[in-house]
């Protein structure tokens, strides 16, 4: 049910907590990868040893552990789903204001996976203005509050605060999981990253695409069922994940080849890719010399690999291209649409700070043949990837 997918627990301090205990185990039992992080008063109410044993992994608490820092950051990246359950009321408020005085806080703080939280806590704090009012930021922040449900409490009293139970938990997981398997069956071309075009044995034209967008890209669709051929210009950093094949390429030649050869078995692609649009049309055999006056390259344009899987193009398949401009953006985006046969274009503007090349962060609008435009806000390249997956898979249903 939940094989393959990388969940990351969170416990804090209350005494829900040891109940998260069976959450690990249904969670574990069902196929998923579990890390657990918790905050150091959780550790009052359950062992360490207890959910490192149940999770086959570490449980970290410590921001820095034998004078090394904790990587929180590649926690938040590692997960498909952080879940914080229990998520005590001084957890929730540190949260809601973006404190970082420990490790679960300086993991949620860097976390780009959803981010899930199953508050526990007394029936007056639940109902404090306090309380509502960190919810309701948390909610502004993305994030989903797993209701409370009425019951008997620690304190004796009885009302609202119990944390779900950890098979109500689990269900939800597996639902959530199985909602997001939209893609499973298809199969998906994506390219990433620079082209670099030899002038001699040392030398290239390159750009600096660094493939973060394609690989985000990548790394969703597989996250939701598909299988992902990803063709990675040089210096990607493809990730390993299960249901993701990468093809190594250097060129704008090769790119080419390797698209268009895997495009027929394909359903969808997405060409992410900053190709070349030139290229050497002599590769010195040796490395060129320095030599008085100036020196000229003749350059001949390349072959236009999203142009060509448009050709190809059957009427069950989707494509998708990219257009990064730096003025008329609009006109050309609708442009290439056109040109190019494809069924949407997903503009990025160099004009927009925090977007484009290099940058953890993109700013998209994305226009379709029906004469939708669809602008987004600046998100990380991960949320940004999510958007444009909903955004096939609402739109045109692949
Ligand atoms: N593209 C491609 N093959 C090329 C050039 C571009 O597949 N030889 C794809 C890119 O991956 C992107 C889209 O075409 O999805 C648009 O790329 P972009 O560089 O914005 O546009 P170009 O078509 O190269 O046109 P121009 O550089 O004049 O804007």
């Amino acid at each position: 049910m939940l094989h393959g997918k990388k969940i990351l627990l969170g416990i804090t301090g209350s005494i829900a907590a040891y109940k998260t205990i069976s959450l690990v185990r249904l969670l574990v039992k069902s196929g998923a990868t579990v890390k657990v992080v918790i905050t150091p008063a959780a550790r009052d109410f359950v062992s360490p040893l207890t959910l490192s044993t149940l999770s086959k992994h570490d449980v970290e608490w410590e921001l820095f552990k034998d004078s090394a820092w904790t990587n929180h950051v590649t926690l938040g990246r590692w997960a498909d789903l952080f879940i914080v359950a229990p998520a005590s009321c001084n957890t929730l408020a540190k949260m809601a204001a973006g404190q970082c005085d420990n490790l679960l806080l300086a993991v949620y703080l860097s976390a780009t996976c959803p981010v899930w939280l199953a508050p526990a806590m007394d029936a007056d704090m639940w109902a404090h203005p306090a309380t509502r009012r960190n919810l309701a930021l948390l909610q502004s922040y993305g994030n989903l509050v797993i209701p409370v449900v009425a019951g008997e409490l620690a304190s004796g009293l009885t009302g609202e605060g119990r944390m779900a139970e950890p098979e109500d938990l689990h269900r939800l997981v597996c639902e959530y999981m199985a909602a997001r398997a939209d893609f499973s069956g298809k199969t998906v071309l994506v390219s990433a990253g620079p082209t670099f075009e030899p002038i001699d044995p040392v030398r290239f034209i390159g750009n600096h695409s660094s493939g973060k967008m394609g690989i985000a890209l990548a790394h969703e669709l597989a996250g939701r069922g598909a299988r992902v051929i990803l063709v990675a210009g040089p210096g990607v950093q493809a990730p390993l994940t299960e249901g993701l094949e990468v093809v190594r390429v250097n060129t704008a030649e090769e790119m080419f080849a390797a698209c268009v050869d895997r495009f027929p078995s394909c359903d969808l692609a997405i060409m992410a890719a900053a190709v070349a649009d030139y290229s050497p049309v002599q590769v010195a055999p040796e490395k060129i010399k320095k030599k008085d006056g100036s020196l000229t390259l003749e350059l001949r344009k390349t072959r236009d690999i999203l142009k060509e899987l448009g050709r190809l193009k059957s009427p069950h398949q989707l494509l998708v291209g990219f257009a990064l401009e730096t003025n008329n953006e609009e006109a050309y985006a609708k442009e290439k649409l056109q040109s190019k046969n494809a069924d949407l274009i997903v503009l990025n503007s160099l004009n927009n700070a925090g977007a484009g090349f290099g940058h953890d962060t993109n700013q998209v609008t994305i226009f379709d043949r029906k004469g939708n435009k669809t602008a987004y806000p600046l998100k990380p390249k991960e949320a940004v990837a999510a958007d444009i997956i909903d955004y096939i898979h609402d739109k045109i249903k692949p």
